[in-house]
């Protein structure tokens, strides 16, 4: 018999719909409910139309249609979704600190406290409170503090159950994941505890893939393996920029050093740097945490993979300006992408910001191009930078929603994302309808250089 029966999360976004999705999809006996403070978020996931739910994932339409009005909800009844729940995944945003100590660098916790407050306010039985948002090391012990000094009297376990999903592919990796991470205390009801959560998971995921921690490991584990996929991505990007001043090749290298077993193929893709709501978050927190220990040589370590990344964006979009007999004051440059990855409308720290904020610099009028991507969202991601007025960012950049509308008369084309699409456009038809010499700056090693070049284009990729 399954201990748990009624799951409550609260957080609607890229980590909680996917992942409670699922759980629905393969737990019929438990009843799923997902709660957000956001109206329209919870109205765009009952939707009935499939297409416009907040979140792109392949695959993740099936999984919500399978079980929606089943046993999976969507709602914005937090205090009564609490109240019934056995089991409280917490999956707010825990964005990077933009004010105060630790601005920059340590992660905002504000969300989670008052998840943590509006627990414990309303909870009547024991629960069982899960962390699913990347928390830096030791929130758990806030959380507990919260819970157990302004709480009923009721009894809490805090368990840590990092996601590990990568956006673009949620659905298959929490599917199939390579493992399940759960920490908790080792006590008694922390033992049962975990146990309860390993249940859940067992209903699809063999026993021996999911792994059980105390909470920091637990915790630690999850900023270190991004922190680790993150210097392989600055580790093969360092190496991009000698390839380009030597006759090497940076993908040559990568499929090279790929087949040793030991350092093996994956995250060996030179790009215009790493986005995402979790890499540079993560080492940034680690770094923080590092440096509140007194680790300094541990903490500039960490933070060499996030300044590699800043330089990467920035070569990218001044080896543009460079290339374009160095000006592009006026001139029309097309992006060809804008999501931080391919398969996302997740934007988050995606490179394509930066790069459009250095080229905006040099007075560029940029036109946008994403298959995914909305134009207000691209407004309020360079809104966000801070770094020059709205109406400035209006009238540099343009969004369309036809690819070939966007590259038409363009000066240059920037590849931003990885989208399979850009490889089936038009080539020559593009070609045709821009001005010469056409230049395309392949930020993601994504299409075939050498037909390009046949077509006329001036061609430059990452790392060759
Ligand atoms: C990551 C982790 O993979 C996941 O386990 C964790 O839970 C959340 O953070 P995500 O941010 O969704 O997932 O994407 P990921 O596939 O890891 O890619 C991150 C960034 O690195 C992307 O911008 C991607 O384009 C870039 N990247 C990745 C490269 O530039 N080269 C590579 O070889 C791999
Ligand atoms: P992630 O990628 O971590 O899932 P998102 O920003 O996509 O991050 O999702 C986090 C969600 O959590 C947002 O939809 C936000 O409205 C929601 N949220 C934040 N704080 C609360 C809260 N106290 N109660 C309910 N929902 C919250």
């Amino acid at each position: 018999m399954s201990r748990v029966k009624n799951i409550c999360c609260i957080g609607a976004g890229y980590v909680g719909g996917p992942t409670m999705a699922v759980i629905a999809a393969k737990c019929p006996h438990i009843k799923v409910t997902i709660v957000d403070l956001n109206e329209a978020r919870i109205a765009a996931w009952n939707n009935e139309n499939l297409d416009n739910l907040p979140v792109y994932e392949p695959g993740l339409a099936d999984v919500v249609a399978q079980a929606r009005g089943r046993n999976l909800f969507f709602s914005t009844e937090v205090d009564k979704a609490i109240d019934e729940a056995e089991m409280i995944f917490i999956s707010v945003n825990t964005p990077t600190k933009t004010y105060g100590l630790g601005k920059g660098k340590a992660a905002d916790l504000k969300y989670i406290e008052l998840c943590a407050r509006q627990i414990a306010a309303v909870a009547k039985t024991d629960k069982i409170v899960v962390e699913k948002s990347t928390l830096p090391v030791r929130t758990a012990e806030a959380v507990r503090s919260i819970l157990d000094n302004t709480g009923n009297g009721v009894k809490f376990q805090i368990l840590s159950n990092p996601e590990f999903l990568a956006e673009g592919t949620a659905v298959e990796d929490l599917l199939s994941p390579d493992r399940v991470l759960i920490g908790g205390e080792t006590t008694e009801g922390g033992k049962e505890a975990m146990e309860a959560l390993a249940e859940v998971y067992a209903n699809w995921i063999p026993k021996e893939r999911i792994l059980t921690t105390n909470v920091w490991s637990s915790e630690l584990s999850k900023l270190t393996a991004n922190a680790f996929l993150a210097q392989r991505v600055s580790s093969i990007n360092a190496i991009s920029e000698l390839c380009e001043r030597t006759e090497a090749d940076v993908n040559e290298v990568a499929r090279a050093i790929g087949m040793d077993s030991r350092i093996g193929p994956k995250f060996l893709k030179a790009s215009v740097g790493f986005g995402g709501s979790c890499f540079q978050k993560d080492i940034l927190n680690l770094v923080y945490i590092a440096k509140s220990y007194g680790l300094d040589e541990v903490a500039d370590y960490w933070e060499q993979v996030c300044i590699m990344n800043d330089h990467q964006k920035r070569r990218f979009a001044a080896n543009i300006v460079k290339t374009l007999y160095n000006t592009v004051s006026g001139k029309k440059i097309a992006f060809l992408g804008w999501a931080f990855k391919k398969d996302t409308n997740d934007t988050r720290e995606s490179a394509a910001i930066y790069v459009a904020d250095d080229l905006l610099f040099e007075q560029a009028n940029i036109a946008v191009f994403d298959p995914k991507v909305e134009e207000p969202q691209v407004y309020s991601d360079l809104n966000y930078l801070n770094t020059r007025s709205k109406e400035e960012n209006a009238k540099g950049v343009s969004v369309y929603n036809d690819p070939y509308a966007a590259l038409e008369g363009a000066h240059a084309i920037a590849v931003l994302t990885e989208w399979d699409e850009f490889k089936e456009y038009d080539w020559q038809r593009i070609y045709d309808n821009m001005k010469k010499p056409a230049f395309v700056f392949d930020g993601r090693n994504l299409l075939d250089g050498d037909k390009l070049k046949e077509i006329g284009f001036v061609f430059q990729a990452i790392g060759k």
